[in-house]
């Protein structure tokens, strides 16, 4: 008999469940009602020699039975309390209760409108864009700064002939080009979209960001047509009493070139962070079409003329609803976003 206990403790002793149904299991093996311990028991009662070790030996079993099962009723339990506390990413995601449009899709939105409102019809084209489209029909000359490294991401990128680079659009400018070598004029054209610079990320600048373009191109457009436009557009977008002004500038691919501002609408023209203490906010470039990006897209730029113009989104979104901070727009900050609720 003793050597029957002692083969039960060898085997208890080496015996590691991996799983409750196992642990249940041995639990029956050994404390059933015709369990082994009971027939142990039982087989003691009839024995004469020996019978103080036998019990000892006995009463161990028992308890490193009681033990073992113990031990592993703890383990499976919190196993099981901790599969419950475990997240499973297969399931659906928790969904906040915010449906809205994202403030730059609702902004674009309505700048688009407005210049649907005037007939222009829109397109869009690609971000990943060749040389001739993002610079050199817009009449970029092959040194200007903005081919360099430091402002735009070249796919594709060579120092001496840039002709075929390959780079991330910096402005969406470049879409003009592809639509007016593809259709004959005239046109009036919006195009929208995702634009990159490689700049260092800020309250102000970002590394990317979104352009409205929009170009018309007929006989005889002149620069009393590209005012009309942009004093309909900022009546429209900001309100009818909006104070604006007209600067000229310098683009490669417009000439004159024109930079419009409006009164800073954070502190009303008495200068502040935004307005970099001027009391004026740049909104949008536009000039009349060079007639070197026309010949480029072989347009007779004797017969025709037009105007083009560059919105930022951001830039006027900010404005227009007081944010301080460009990062905003990308960071998918639901506070942030909750605050545009409008579908
Ligand atoms: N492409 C210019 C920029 O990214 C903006 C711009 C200025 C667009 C004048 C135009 C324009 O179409 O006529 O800064």
């Amino acid at each position: 008999m003793i050597k029957k206990i002692e083969y039960h403790i060898k085997y208890i002793n080496n015996f590691k469940p991996s799983n409750i149904n196992e642990l249940n299991s041995f639990k029956n093996y050994y404390q059933n009602k015709k369990g082994v311990l009971k027939l142990l028991f039982n087989e003691f009662k009839n024995i004469n020699n020996d019978k103080k070790s036998i019990g000892e030996k006995i009463n161990y079993l028992k308890k490193i039975i009681d033990l073992k099962i113990n031990h592993y009723k703890n383990i499976f339990i919190n196993e099981k309390n901790d599969e419950k506390k475990r997240i499973d990413f297969t399931l659906p995601g928790y969904c906040y209760n915010w449906n809205g449009k994202h403030p730059i899709t609702y902004v674009n939105d309505q700048i688009i409108n407005i210049f649907n409102n005037l007939k222009f019809k829109t397109v869009e084209d690609r971000e990943i864009e060749n040389d001739w489209n993002n610079f050199s029909a817009l009449n970029f000359k092959s040194n200007h700064p903005a081919r360099d490294m430091q402002d735009t991401f070249f796919i594709k990128h060579n120092l001496e002939d840039h002709r075929n680079n390959i780079m991330l659009r910096t402005h969406t400018t470049s879409v003009q080009i592809r639509y007016m070598c593809d259709n004959k004029p005239p046109f009036k054209c919006i195009t929208f979209g995702k634009v990159y610079r490689n700049e260092n990320i800020s309250s102000r600048s970002h590394c990317f960001f979104h352009q409205i373009d929009g170009f018309y191109v007929n006989k005889k457009v002149s620069f009393i047509d590209l005012k009309d436009t942009i004093v309909y557009f900022i009546q429209q977008f900001f309100g009818r009493n909006t104070k604006f002004r007209m600067r000229s500038s310098y683009f490669p691919f417009t000439e004159p070139s024109v930079e419009v501002d409006i009164l800073c609408l954070l502190c009303l023209g008495k200068g502040c962070k935004i307005c970099k203490n001027t009391g004026w906010c740049e909104i949008l470039g536009c000039g009349l079409i060079d007639k070197n990006v026309l010949n480029n897209c072989n347009i007779d730029s004797n017969k025709y003329n037009g105007f083009a113009f560059g919105i930022g989104v951001e830039r006027v979104a900010s404005l227009k609803y007081k944010i301080n901070d460009i990062r905003l727009f990308s960071e998918n900050d639901l506070n942030f976003l909750s605050q545009f609720n409008i579908i």
